[in-house]
């Protein structure tokens, strides 16, 4: 049995809340969907090292999948989340039912997310980031954090956090952390955990690919290397949703080079969706 302390409801979440307030301590986020791994956890220390509190919530949102069987698919290892967090100071974890997330009449107003959350993700996963806002809105509601930590491998929902955020006028401050690979590149995520062995293996196309295209800024053209990242990309078993270079602010394709860009990618492998990016 975990020794870290769980809270189920809104009311449990106000009461923690409202003793944080009356002693002056500050509160950290890290917004999950459980299945915890290094990623997760390196956000968790992060926010622990800055903040007298944190919590963590983990809540598989069903309002962001817009594929059932990969809402069915997804792991939901709470033991296990308890475990992993075992040994970490001022840590709280939240694990709402929907219920307790989503109440009748919450509120909530959709707010338009314009281009940005057309493209990439937008695109390929109709109604997600409608479903990441409004978990997220919920949330950041009944949270009142300080700050919230965020991955970078989720770039595109990192950007639109920051919408939804000014958006609503929620005082929570966002923080963007690096993503955490594994030794050999793989982007550490909960979906990998559905990975075998080989695949793990044939995911790192991925990482060459994007890696492929860093190096290629100085020497070719965009249309050039897309068209060579493609290809690179197509000897591996992987199936290619986009390749991408946009834009780090505007999520939008370019057509040249600029100081920063972002190479974004999205693959099955096997029956598991995968993304990843790099920004140089
Ligand atoms: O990045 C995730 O795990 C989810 O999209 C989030 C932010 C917890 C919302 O469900």
């Amino acid at each position: 049995m975990s020794k870290v302390k769980v809270i189920h409801t809104a009311k449990e979440l106000h009461q923690f809340r409202q003793k944080l307030n009356e002693n002056f301590q500050t509160l950290g986020f890290v917004p999950t969907m459980g299945a915890l791994h290094s990623g997760h956890v390196s956000l968790i220390k992060k926010s622990t090292e800055e903040n007298d509190y944190t919590l963590i919530s983990i809540f598989v949102n069903p309002k962001q999948f817009n594929n059932s069987e990969d809402l069915k698919q997804y792991p939901r290892t709470l033991s296990a989340d308890l475990m992993l967090l075992e040994g970490l100071t001022n840590c709280v974890v939240f694990a709402p039912d929907e219920a307790e997330l989503y109440p009748k009449n919450d509120g909530f107003i959709p707010m338009e997310l314009g281009s940005i959350g057309r493209v990439l993700e937008g695109a390929f996963r109709p109604g997600h980031f409608e479903g990441v806002v409004h978990v997220v809105h919920n949330l950041f509601r009944l949270v009142e954090a300080n700050q919230a930590y965020f991955g970078q491998k989720d770039f595109q929902q990192l950007a639109i956090i920051r919408l939804l955020t000014k958006h609503f006028g929620f005082q929570t401050r966002i923080i963007a952390c690096p993503t955490v690979r594994e030794s050999n590149g793989l982007a550490m995520s909960s979906r990998n955990m559905r990975l075998n062995e080989k695949e793990r293996q044939d995911a790192l196309i991925i990482i060459e690919t994007l890696r492929f295209v860093e190096a290629a800024k100085s020497k070719h053209s965009i249309q050039e290397t897309l068209v060579t990242a493609n290809s690179l990309f197509q000897q591996g078993s992987l199936s290619l949703e986009y390749l991408a270079i946009v834009d780090p602010e505007t999520l939008n394709e370019l057509t040249e080079w600029q100081e920063n860009q972002i190479c974004c990618i999205a693959a099955h492998c096997g029956s598991v969706r995968l993304i990843d990016n790099l920004l140089f």
